[in-house]
């Protein structure tokens, strides 16, 4: 393990393991996790997650999360357990399928089990999983709400096999927790977004705001009608602890997103009035942008009422905020708006 915290510091009061640490919305987490005095180590791959992400307050294990399970992390004990490691989007997913279902899966089961007896004592340590809103599949019924049915495409549609890992994953977070009283909560996150997001993988608000910045045309797949809601990485964070905290969450599946829906084609024109870019939006039919037979949800909306009946969390960062962030971290600074600054 290499630490690049300061040892000096005064004890913390408590011991953190977040997978997946370096990526977008890991990276978030642990920074706020460090703010309130926890003791933090991360393991990641950096398969996308990337080394500048990495908090120097936290210690950094550099592998592959069974590697580190089994390897440098096995005498190890901690508190609470945030497990986001994972294949995430249906870009990589349709690309491989097989690797998103093999760590999408494997990694949840080994990361269960370590918790059970991860705690102080041999005790089970507390966890928190990070499910998808493609547990849904193309279910209709929005706003969707945790005890909804799901439903999927065919298995020869390798595009359903992230949401069907996701809830594979969270059957053994709740069979952990049934069978052996593991501490254990699910997020099914929605759309999240935020500074420190990239394009690269085929998530759709940096890709816009990167086209926007270089002013090309935003490629807004299908025809644009379907709607989405978008909620900031830094009110998304804020719930996983407060969650773990609360008692009454333990065993439980919760909705985290914002539940205010825009369409993709009103997101890409959201993105161009407020980096005042001259970008036009051009349609792209999902054949194109992903495989033929693509399918695509109309609609994806989450009932937020059992997150703010449990801890009261609500999303405060507006859209426009996000994506002048956004910008700012992907470098924007020199564009004539000067989005930096204008950030809050
Ligand atoms: N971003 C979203 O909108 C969104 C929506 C729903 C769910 N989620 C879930 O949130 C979690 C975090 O997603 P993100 O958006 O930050 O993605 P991300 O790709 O930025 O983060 C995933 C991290 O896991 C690491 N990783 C992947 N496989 C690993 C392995 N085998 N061992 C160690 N590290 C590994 C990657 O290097 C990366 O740092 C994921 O579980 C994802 O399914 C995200």
């Amino acid at each position: 393990m290499t630490s690049t915290g300061d040892r000096h510091s005064p004890p913390a009061s408590r011991r953190v393991l977040v997978t997946g640490g370096a990526g977008f919305i890991g990276s978030h987490l642990v920074r706020l996790l460090v703010g309130r005095g926890d003791a933090v180590t991360v393991v990641d791959d950096l398969s996308t997650g990337r080394r500048e992400n990495l908090d120097s307050r936290a210690s950094f294990v550099h592998a592959d999360v069974r590697d580190a399970l089994v390897g440098p992390l096995a005498n190890e004990t901690f508190d609470q357990i945030y497990h986001l490691a994972a294949v995430v989007g249906v870009k990589l997913v349709v690309d491989d399928p097989l690797n998103a279902i093999e760590v999408n899966v494997g990694r949840t089961s080994d990361v269960l089990r370590f918790a059970l007896t991860a705690g102080p004592n041999a005790t089970p340590a507390k966890v928190l999983l990070t499910s998808s809103s493609e547990v849904y599949g193309k279910g209709t019924a929005s706003p969707f709400s945790e005890d909804d049915n799901v439903v999927y495409g065919p298995t020869t549609v390798s595009r359903w096999c992230y949401g069907c890992s996701k809830a594979i994953d969270e059957y053994l977070a709740l069979a952990y927790h049934r069978q052996h009283g593991l501490p254990a909560v699910v997020v099914r996150l929605f759309n999240t977004v935020g500074p420190g997001q990239v394009g690269d993988y085929g998530m759709v608000l940096p890709r816009f705001v990167n086209a926007a910045l270089e002013g090309r045309p935003i490629e807004v797949y299908g025809d644009g009608a379907q709607t989405r809601c978008f909620c900031d990485v830094r009110d998304v964070v804020q719930a996983f602890p407060a969650l773990l905290d609360h008692p009454e969450a333990l065993g439980r599946v919760f909705n985290v997103g914002s539940d205010q829906p825009i369409s993709i084609r009103d997101l890409a024109m959201t993105v161009v009035r407020t980096l005042a870019s001259a970008s036009s939006v051009r349609l792209v039919p999902y054949a194109d942008a992903y495989a033929p037979g693509f399918e695509d949800l109309r609609d994806r909306r989450p009932d937020l009422g059992r997150i703010r009946s449990a801890i009261g969390w609500q999303s405060r960062v507006p859209l426009d905020r996000t994506i002048r962030d956004i910008a700012a971290s992907l470098g924007a600074a020199q564009t004539p708006q000067g989005v930096a600054g204008g950030s809050r």
